[in-house]
C-alpha cells in the first residue's frame, strides 16, 4: 500500500507541478549535532517577517572534510505527536550533487538551492548552509492540509552526525 501511495504521490507531483497552489509556512526549527567534534551548528533560526512569512537561516560548521554523506529525508505528519508519513528516503548526497537522480530530493533542493552555499559535490568542509530562505507562498507539493515535520538526518561515514527538523503547516489554497 505504501508503495502505491508513493507512486501516486510522485505522479501527482509531476502532473500538478505549478498547477495547484498550496500555502506553506514554517513554524519552528530544531537543530542538533550528535558529534560536536565534526559538526557544530553556527546558526539555526526562524524569523517571522509577517503573519504569513518566515525566514530560515541554517549554518553548520564542518570541522573535517566529509566525503561520504547520506541524508535521511522523512516527512512526518502531526496526529498525537509526529507520525511517520509516506516519505522516508535515504539520499546519497554526493551522488545527488553530481546528478539529481532523486525526484523528491530534487523538489526540495529546487526550493533551497538559490539560497544555499552547498552547490558543489563532496567533500564538504567549513561553513555550509542556507541564508534567508523564505517560506514561499505557493509550492508545488501535494500534501493534505496539516502540520508536518521535515526531519533531515545527516549521516557521514554511515553514522548520524546531525539532524535538522523543520516544522511547517500546509494548507490548500482555496
Ligand atoms: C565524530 O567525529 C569524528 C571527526 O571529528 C570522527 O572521527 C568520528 O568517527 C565521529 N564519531 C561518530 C560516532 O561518527
Ligand atoms: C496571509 O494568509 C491569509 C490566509 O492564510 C490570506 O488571507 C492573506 O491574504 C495572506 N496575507 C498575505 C500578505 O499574503
Ligand atoms: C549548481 O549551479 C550551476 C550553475 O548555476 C548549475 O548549472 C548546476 O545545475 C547547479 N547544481 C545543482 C546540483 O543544482
Ligand atoms: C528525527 O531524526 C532524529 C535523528 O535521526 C531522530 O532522533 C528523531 O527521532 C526524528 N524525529 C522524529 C519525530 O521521528
Amino acid at each position: 500500500v505504501m508503495a502505491v501511495v508513493r507512486v501516486l504521490l510522485l505522479c501527482l507531483l509531476y502532473c500538478c507541478l505549478y498547477t495547484v497552489a498550496f500555502r506553506f509556512k514554517m513554524t519552528n526549527v530544531g537543530c542538533e549535532s550528535f558529534n560536536q567534534s565534526w559538526v557544530v551548528y553556527r546558526e539555526c533560526r526562524l524569523r517571522a517577517i509577517s503573519r504569513n512569512k518566515t525566514t530560515l537561516n541554517l549554518l553548520v560548521f564542518v570541522t573535517e572534510p566529509a566525503y561520504n554523506i547520506f541524508m535521511r529525508l522523512q516527512v512526518l505528519k502531526k496526529a498525537n505527536g509526529y507520525k511517520p508519513w509516506v516519505m522516508d528516503y535515504m539520499i546519497d548526497c554526493c551522488r545527488f550533487m553530481r546528478k539529481q537522480y532523486h525526484p523528491v530530493a530534487k523538489l526540495i533542493w529546487n526550493l533551497f538551492k538559490d539560497v544555499s552555499t552547498v552547490n558543489h559535490t563532496c567533500p564538504y568542509v567549513g561553513l555550509n548552509g542556507l541564508k534567508d530562505f523564505h517560506s514561499i507562498e505557493h509550492i508545488p507539493l501535494i500534501l493534505p492540509s496539516g502540520d508536518y515535520l521535515l526531519n533531515l538526518t545527516w549521516i557521514f561515514d554511515k553514522k548520524p552526525q546531525f539532524v535538522t527538523s523543520v516544522y511547517f503547516t500546509f494548507t490548500e489554497d482555496t
